[in-house]
C-alpha cells in the first residue's frame, strides 16, 4: 500500500498508525522487510528514543552512564564506553538515555546483559605510525605471542584449546576437514588445510565461503567444518556457517573479534587474539590465523598419530616465531628498497609450491588491494601450463622459496622465469650460495619448521605491498572500493 512512498514515509505512517509507539512501528515494519539489514530509527518528534534491529548485518549497542550508543562496529564505541551488547538477528533494541530493552519482533523480552569489550581505545590508536597497516604489520610478534599464550602444553607436547566444545572422542571420529572463509581468510584456510592434513593425516581442504553457500553443498556428518574470519561479520562466511548447520553439520570458528556474529553462531572454536585490526588490508590476523591452525593441527595430531617428539618439534618452532618475526621486521629498509624498485610495474606474478602457494596468494592479494597493481598468484608447478607466456622483462615474479623438500623443484621454476628474462625476487631462507647469482633480489626470513614456513614468509610480502602503495601515493588504510567488514552479499 505504500509502494510509491519512501521507506521513511512508510515508517512515519506506521508510527502514526501505532499511536506514536515507534518501537511497535519498527517491529511491524521489520516483519515484512526482506534481506539483510542493520537499522536504527529515530522519530524527529521523539528525539530521545532510538530503535535498532538487525538481520545479518552487525548492530552493537554501547551502554554508558546515562547515555547509550548504537554502531555497526565496536571500534566506533571504544572511546565512549566499555560495555556493549550485540543484537541477534530478528532482535530489536529500544534505547533512551536511561537504559535499554531488547525484544523479539513479536515483543517477547530477550535477556541481554552487556559484556566488557576486550580492547580499550588505545588499541585502536595509530600511535606514531603513518598508517594502521604498518602498525599492524609491526605488531605481529606481540600478536603471535597472544595467539600462543597459555595454549602450549609442554608436558604432553600438545595444545590447550579450551573453546572447541568437542571431546577428543568427537575429534577422533572426524574423517575430513573443510575450511571456509573469504579473501585473505580463505587463503589462510588453504595454509591451514596444508597444516592440518600434514600433521593429522585427515584430508583437509579450503573453499571460498562466498561460493560454497551457493552450490548446495553436500554436508557430511563426519566432516569438521571450520569458518575463518577476522571480523566475524562477513556475510558470506556467516551464511556458509548457517548452511552447514541447517544441514546438521558441525562448525568451529577461527575468529578474531570476540562476540562477533560468526563466533556466536559457531558456539566453539579458537579466538585468534591478534588485537583490533583497523586497516582494511588484513596482516597480523592472517599470520595469527596460521598460528591458530598450527595449534589446532598440533592438538588434533596428538589425539591421533603425531608422536610426542613431532609435537615437541612444532612447539619449539611456534615458540621461536615471535622473535623470528622481530628479526624480519628489523630489515624494513631493504624491503622498502625492493618495493620501490618494482612499485611502478603494471603487473606482478607470485608463485609458490604446496604450502608456499597460500603465501603467494596473500602476497598478490595485498599488492592488488592497496597498491592497485595487477598481481596474480600461481602454484609454481602451474606456471608452465599457461602463465609462462606472460613472463617478460617488465613483469617481476616473487618466488616463495622455503628451503624445504621442494626447494630444488622451485628452483627450476625460477630458472624458467629467468630464461624469459623475467625479474625474480626470491622470498627465502639463507644458506644457498648459488642463489645470489640467480635472482635479482632476495627477501630473507629465518629458518623454521617446514609447516610454519608460510607464517614467516608472508611478512616480507606484506611489507612489499605496503611500501609499494606508499610509493604510489595510495590510500593505504582505506583502499578504494573495499570495506573492512563485508556485511553484504
Ligand atoms: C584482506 O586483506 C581483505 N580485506 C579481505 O580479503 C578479507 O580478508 C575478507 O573480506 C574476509 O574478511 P573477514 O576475515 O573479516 O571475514
Amino acid at each position: 500500500m505504500f509502494r510509491s512512498e519512501t521507506d521513511t514515509e512508510v515508517l512515519a505512517h506506521l508510527i502514526e498508525a501505532f499511536g506514536g509507539e515507534i518501537d511497535q512501528a519498527v517491529r511491524q515494519a521489520l516483519t515484512v522487510i526482506q534481506g539483510t539489514y542493520g537499522i536504527v530509527v529515530i522519530d524527529a518528534r521523539q528525539p530521545d528514543r532510538l530503535v535498532a534491529g538487525r538481520n545479518g548485518s552487525p548492530v552493537v549497542v554501547g551502554v554508558g552512564e546515562r547515555e547509550m550508543f548504537i554502531a555497526s562496529d565496536v571500534a566506533a564505541l571504544v572511546r565512549h564506553t566499555e560495555q556493549v551488547l550485540y543484537l541477534d538477528d530478528h532482535e530489536v533494541a529500544v534505547l533512551d538515555a536511561g537504559g535499554y530493552r531488547t525484544v523479539t519482533l513479536d515483543d517477547q523480552p530477550t535477556t541481554k546483559a552487556p559484556a566488557t569489550i576486550q580492547w580499550g581505545h588505545e588499541a585502536y590508536d595509530r600511535g606514531e605510525h603513518e598508517h594502521f597497516m604498518l602498525k599492524e604489520i609491526l605488531e605481529q610478534p606481540d600478536a603471535c605471542e597472544r595467539t600462543l599464550k597459555g595454549r602450549l602444553d609442554l608436558q604432553f607436547s600438545t595444545a590447550h584449546l579450551g573453546g572447541l566444545n568437542l571431546t577428543p572422542r568427537d575429534l577422533l571420529d572426524i574423517k575430513r576437514i573443510k575450511i571456509l572463509g573469504c579473501g585473505s581468510a580463505f587463503y589462510s584456510g588453504i595454509g591451514g588445510a596444508h597444516l592440518l592434513e600434514a600433521l593429522t593425516r585427515v584430508p583437509a581442504d579450503a573453499e571460498a565461503a562466498s561460493e560454497f553457500r551457493y552450490r548446495n553443498p553436500v554436508i557430511e556428518k563426519d566432516c569438521l567444518y571450520i569458518a575463518v574470519s577476522q571480523s566475524g561479520e562477513t556475510a558470506d562466511t556467516l551464511a556458509a556457517v548457517h548452511e552447514v548447520q541447517r544441514k546438521g553439520g558441525r562448525v568451529l570458528g577461527i575468529v578474531n573479534v570476540v562476540g562477533s556474529s560468526i563466533a556466536r553462531a559457531c558456539g566453539g572454536g579458537i579466538y585468534i587474539h591478534a588485537g583490533p585490526e583497523v586497516s582494511v588490508a588484513s596482516t597480523k590476523v592472517f599470520t595469527c590465523t596460521l598460528v591458530a591452525f598450527a595449534l589446532l593441527a598440533l592438538y588434533l595430531g596428538r589425539i591421533r598419530d603425531l608422536s610426542p617428539a613431532a609435537g615437541r618439534r612444532l612447539i619449539d618452532g611456534l615458540q621461536k616465531l615471535p622473535d623470528q618475526m622481530r628479526e624480519i621486521l628489523r630489515g624494513l629498509d631493504h624491503i622498502r628498497a625492493v618495493a620501490d624498485k618494482y612499485a611502478t610495474r603494471d603487473n606482478a606474478f607470485y608463485i609458490g609450491r604446496a604450502n608456499g602457494y597460500p603465501v603467494a596468494l596473500e602476497g598478490a592479494q595485498k599488492l592488488k588491494e592497496i597498491a592497485y597493481v595487477h598481481a596474480e598468484a600461481y602454484p609454481a608447478s602451474e606456471l608452465k601450463h599457461g602463465p609462462l607466456a606472460l613472463v617478460c622483462p617488465e613483469t617481476p615474479t616473487f618466488v616463495v622459496l622455503p628451503r624445504d623438500h621442494l626447494y630444488e623443484k622451485s628452483l627450476s621454476s625460477l630458472e624458467e622465469i629467468r630464461a624469459r628474462r623475467g625479474p625474480v625476487i626470491a622470498v627465502t631462507q639463507a644458506g644457498d650460495e648459488r642463489l645470489a647469482g640467480r635472482v635479482d633480489d632476495m627477501l630473507v626470513v629465518p629458518p623454521t619448521e617446514d609447516e610454519l614456513n608460510p607464517i614467516l614468509l608472508t611478512l616480507p610480502l606484506q611489507l612489499i605491498a605496503y611500501y609499494a602503495a606508499v610509493r604510489l601515493g595510495r590510500d593505504v588504510d582505506q583502499p578504494r572500493n573495499l570495506a573492512k567488514s563485508v556485511t553484504v552479499e
